[in-house]
């Protein structure tokens, strides 16, 4: 079992509260590293199934599994001091019954020591988002453009126009409904977003879904610039890490290959004893 949240950690009431209010700031991570640069400037970190995409290759969400979520989430709990942890449940792993997802997000829960758990889906879930916030795990809703549901969509269309927009609406609804704290609205249109803010009484969450919720989210990687799969819209680069590493790396193959590295400074003279600068290796 790994450690639980600090004392000092946002709790999910305290997320509920802040609708209306200033906006919510988070982010995924999926690592110790990642989790430690984030968890200062963020109220909420989401342990998401896009890790499956990010950090693994693949090239959707879909085959992202419970072991895998679980292990991204450990890594991640012991990064983070004061932001409120959230795990993403994968595809397969809630959707049979609300008995399948209260067994699947206790084990979540208790493994990682996530303070709540993110499922996708609207009306089709509200029944086990009641049933697994009713005994005791609080939930992040998902509607819109749903990713685990790529499959069904026929891609990553904008989602909620025309006669949809009804749909999407009940949806968040019926998710506020049912006892979930926030909700993230993924890919909509703005007068969409804003109606769907004004209707329900807990924080929308918006990824490509305009300025109009109550905070926004991103994968970590886009807005950093690591990640060069997909480039949505909706992503801003807040960095170009991609291409400094790519430089940094090209410079290195570049020293190795004209022996200019190791240089006098990174080479260990015969003389016994020997110590250099406070180093470890
Ligand atoms: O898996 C994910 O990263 C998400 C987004 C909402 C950021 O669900």
């Amino acid at each position: 079992m790994s450690a639980t949240a600090g004392s000092n950690a946002l709790t999910a009431p305290a997320i509920a509260a802040r609708k209306g209010k200033t906006p919510l700031v988070c982010l995924t991570a999926y690592t110790t590293p990642g989790a430690k640069l984030v968890d200062e400037h963020c109220d909420v970190v989401l342990v998401g199934d896009s890790v499956g995409m990010v950090l693994h290759g693949m090239s959707s969400t879909v085959g992202v599994t419970l072991e895998m979520m679980i292990l991204h989430g450990k890594a991640v709990r012991r990064g983070l001091h004061s932001a409120l942890m959230v795990v993403d449940m994968p595809f397969g792993s809630y959707e049979e019954s609300p008995a399948q997802a209260f067994r699947n997000a206790a084990l979540v829960m208790a493994e990682t020591g996530a303070a709540a758990v993110k499922l996708e889906g609207g009306e089709s879930v509200a029944e086990t988002i009641r049933f697994v916030t009713a005994r005791g795990i609080p939930v992040i809703g998902h509607v819109g453009l749903t990713p685990q549901a790529v499959n069904a969509f026929g891609g990553y269309h904008l989602q909620g126009q025309g006669e949809d927009a009804e749909q999407i609406l009940r949806d968040a609804t019926a998710v506020a409904e049912a006892g979930a704290f926030a909700v993230v609205l993924e890919k909509i249109p703005e007068a969409l977003a804003r109606l769907i803010t004004q209707e329900i009484a807990i924080p929308t969450i918006g990824i490509g879904a305009s300025p109009a919720c109550d905070g926004q989210i991103l994968v970590v990687d886009d807005m950093l610039g690591l990640f060069g799969a997909f480039r949505p819209r909706f992503v801003k680069r807040y960095a170009e890490l991609g291409k400094g590493a790519d430089a940094a790396i090209a410079a290195y193959a570049k020293d190795v290959r004209e022996r200019r590295f190791p240089a006098a400074d990174h080479v260990f003279g015969d003389e016994p004893g020997t110590v250099t600068g406070g180093e470890c290796t």
